[in-house]
């Protein structure tokens, strides 16, 4: 096994480019002019398992974009591990604010420059390079699965029934996904619960049609003028959320837990400084390291109406809308958020308004355990390749297909990310560091050894 790194480093090079060439295909799930591009890449995914070494390797069709499946199945005593992971990417808009074209992958500075290259194809695919290796020079001690998604940044619809109908198949001992960040690459962590999500989209109608703002306006509500002072009244004072019973699931944490989570290492002033901000802004009576994993959100992700090109119009729009999100914690359940939410917005209307509130997608919130097989695996594995043990920490992102595995599979996930909260994933100039790629790759034959020790060993 020493030589792992000896190995990585000879074919460093060559992994590189293979990501390069899935980089380079704009695989947005989000939106349906890139069709085509998301359809390929799920035949480039398919072709780097099968030249990877992998069996049974299909294209599983979905009312939505497909599932890449593969395995190597070696011996039924020995465990079997299910790897996930996605190919599809988040919108690279805003363009202009690239430093080189989200889709022409470069080197910069250490880091790779593209979208999805932390997002998840340079994550998901240290595992395809990793099962490489291990098949080329006799290391695999476990049996794997993978599965590749192209829906994850849409809300995975299509994956619970995928998982129902393919309980078999899927059957394995453990889930581990690379598709979240550690702490710092001298402070390896590993990601131990995932907030859950309730979107919904609000629009606002006024009058039945745009209107002239001097002849009508101070006479009949604006939308717009009201969308604004709705969102502002679901909070209080103290940024806490005042929809009625917003928080009546939530587990608080204990004093123990808090304090764990809070020695975490976070420094706010660097947080101020990176992010350019004069101060931090959340929940009062919370830690940012608190509000930004263990605390519920409300957040408005975008927001328009009225006119809002060039100049001035003046006019008195008809019609205002928002999209809203909602981070969950544990107990808190997607659907019953959505349905407070949606009741409560539409009782705080002015009879002068409309409101129709849209519900999107939703996902469950997550905490995985520490002292489970699979994670103290991928804590060995770390500790090996990183020369320190890695700290448990909570994330504040969201991955619903975890709680699906939970409770369709009965499954429990191990989230092994070799990521940075620093890496701009979702945003202009995401990137992924050259030494978390090589890192990931080098890390991910030792989970599988000490996974298959642990299992053996009861
Ligand atoms: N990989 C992220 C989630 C993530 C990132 C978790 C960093 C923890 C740390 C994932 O691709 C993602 O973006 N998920 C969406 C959820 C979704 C339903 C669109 C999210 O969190 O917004
Ligand atoms: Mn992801
Ligand atoms: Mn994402």
């Amino acid at each position: 096994m020493s030589d792992i790194k000896h190995i990585v480093d000879q074919n460093s090079e060559r992994y590189l480019n293979e990501l390069f060439a899935l980089l380079r295909i704009p695989s947005v799930s989000a939106d349906p002019k890139y069709k085509a591009d998301v359809l390929r890449m799920a035949d480039a995914v398919k072709d780097s398992l099968i030249a990877a070494g992998a069996d049974k390797v299909e294209i599983c069709p979905t009312p939505g974009y497909p599932i890449v499946y593969g395995e190597k199945f070696i011996d039924a005593n020995l465990p079997t591990v299910l790897v996930y992971g996605h190919y599809d990417v988040q919108p690279p808009d805003p363009l202009e604010l690239w430093t080189s074209p989200p889709f022409e992958p470069v080197i910069r500075n250490g880091n790779i420059y593209a979208r999805g290259s932390a997002d998840d194809k340079g994550q998901f695919f240290m595992h395809v390079k990793a099962f490489e290796l291990m098949l080329q020079n006799n290391l695999l001690p476990c049996n794997v699965k993978f599965m590749i998604e192209g829906e994850e940044e849409v809300g995975s619809s299509n994956l619970d029934g995928f998982l129902a109908a393919n309980k078999e198949r899927l059957s394995a001992d453990c889930v581990l996904v690379s598709d979240t960040s550690m702490i710092a690459n001298d402070i390896p962590s590993i990601n131990t619960g995932l907030r859950g999500l309730s979107y919904v989209e609000v629009e606002v109608t006024g009058p039945n049609r745009d209107l002239h703002s001097g002849v009508y306006g101070g006479g009949v509500a604006n939308p717009i003028n009201v969308l604004c002072e709705m969102i502002a009244s679901l909070k209080d004072s103290d940024l806490h959320i005042s929809i009625p019973g917003f928080y009546d699931d939530v587990i608080e944490l204990s004093q123990a837990e808090r304090e764990a989570l809070n020695a975490a290492p976070f420094e706010v002033e660097e947080y101020k400084h990176e992010l350019k901000i004069g101060d931090v802004m959340g929940e009062k009576g919370y830690s940012t390291l608190e509000r930004t994993a263990t605390r519920p959100t409300l957040d408005v992700n975008g927001i328009w109406g009225g006119y809002t090109g060039e100049g001035a119009k003046t006019v008195l729009p008809s019609k205002a809308y928002a999209k809203i999100s909602m981070r969950l914690v544990p107990n808190q359940s997607p659907d019953k958020i959505t349905e407070l939410f949606k009741k409560h917005f539409e009782s705080i209307a002015p009879a002068g308004v409309k409101v129709e509130v849209r519900p999107h997608h939703g996902g469950w919130p997550v905490v995985t355990p520490t002292d489970s097989n699979e994670y103290r695996a991928a804590a060995k594995a770390m500790q090996t390749t990183f020369g320190k043990e890695p700290i448990p920490a909570r994330g504040g992102g969201s991955i619903p297909i975890v709680a699906s595995f939970e409770k369709i599979l009965g499954l429990k996930t191990v989230l092994m990310g070799f990521g940075l909260d620093t890496d701009d994933i979702h945003s202009p100039d995401e990137h992924y560091g050259v030494f978390n790629y090589l890192k990931g790759i080098e890390t991910i034959p030792y989970f599988f050894k000490y996974y298959a020790e642990m299992k053996q060993n009861g």
